[in-house]
């Protein structure tokens, strides 16, 4: 199997923050460097930063994060910030965040050490779609949001069709809820200022049809059989 497959499998971290681990020289197969694409056997003695991984089962959990701003969504920061994982319990054990919030977005994150679940989650053919409540400085009408239903260009490339409508707007701000299917790199503000319009406030409310509703900001609370379930069958 595939280093970055059974670190995932192992719960050590998604495929990708798996091969940013191996390019980084982080993992150890045998007591040697580990390259990208290398394949490894339940045998072979993996460390990782010089810690060896348990060879047993590992049991797999799943948590809903309300993730607060000002927190950056990754196992580990280079510069000290203050992350995801510094919000959990003691008790939970090693999980990492499916995909990513922004530093400045809060809302539904969901943590786990299921590196399939988080893959298929995470994969554009995926296309699991992701509410999110915006909130635009000054006054919006249905017309204004046109251009980002039907698709406005990010990086050459145009964003899919999608769903949005406004909740409420006044002279000052409008709040629209926003549904994509995609996860591009700060998709949902650049979308936005792609019609010249900033976004001031940005949260995640659900993934399919699991809701944040009832977590407090900075909250964390284990899924539900039936959440897992509907997750898996995504
Ligand atoms: N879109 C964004 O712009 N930021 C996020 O964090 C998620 C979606």
């Amino acid at each position: 199997m595939r280093i970055n497959k059974f670190l995932a499998e192992k719960g050590v971290a998604s495929r990708r923050h798996a091969d940013d681990m191996i390019a980084a020289g982080r993992v150890q197969i045998n007591g040697k460097v580990a390259t990208l694409g290398e394949n490894v056997e339940e045998t072979d003695e993996v460390l990782i930063d010089g810690v060896l991984l348990s060879r047993e089962e590992k049991k797999e959990e799943y948590y809903i994060m309300n993730k607060p701003k000002g927190v950056i969504c990754t196992v580990s920061d280079d510069r000290g910030r203050k992350t995801v994982m510094d919000l959990l319990p003691e008790s939970v054990g090693r999980v990492f965040p499916v995909g990513r919030l922004d530093y400045e977005t809060e809302g539904l994150l969901i943590l786990t050490n299921d590196g399939d679940l988080a893959f298929r989650l995470t994969h554009p053919t995926s296309e699991i779609p992701k509410t999110y409540l915006v909130r635009i400085e000054g006054t919006m009408t249905e017309k204004d949001l046109n251009p980002i239903r039907s698709g406005v260009e990010l990086d050459g490339v145009l964003t899919k069709k999608c769903k949005a409508h406004i909740v409420e707007t006044d002279k000052a701000y409008t709040k629209v809820h926003i549904t994509i299917t995609e996860g591009r790199n700060r998709q949902v503000r650049r979308m936005f200022e792609s019609i010249g319009r900033s976004v001031a406030f940005l949260k995640r409310v659900s993934i399919g049809r699991l809701k944040l509703t009832g977590l407090d900001r900075g909250e964390v609370r284990p899924l539900t059989e039936q959440e897992i379930a509907y997750l898996k069958g995504l």
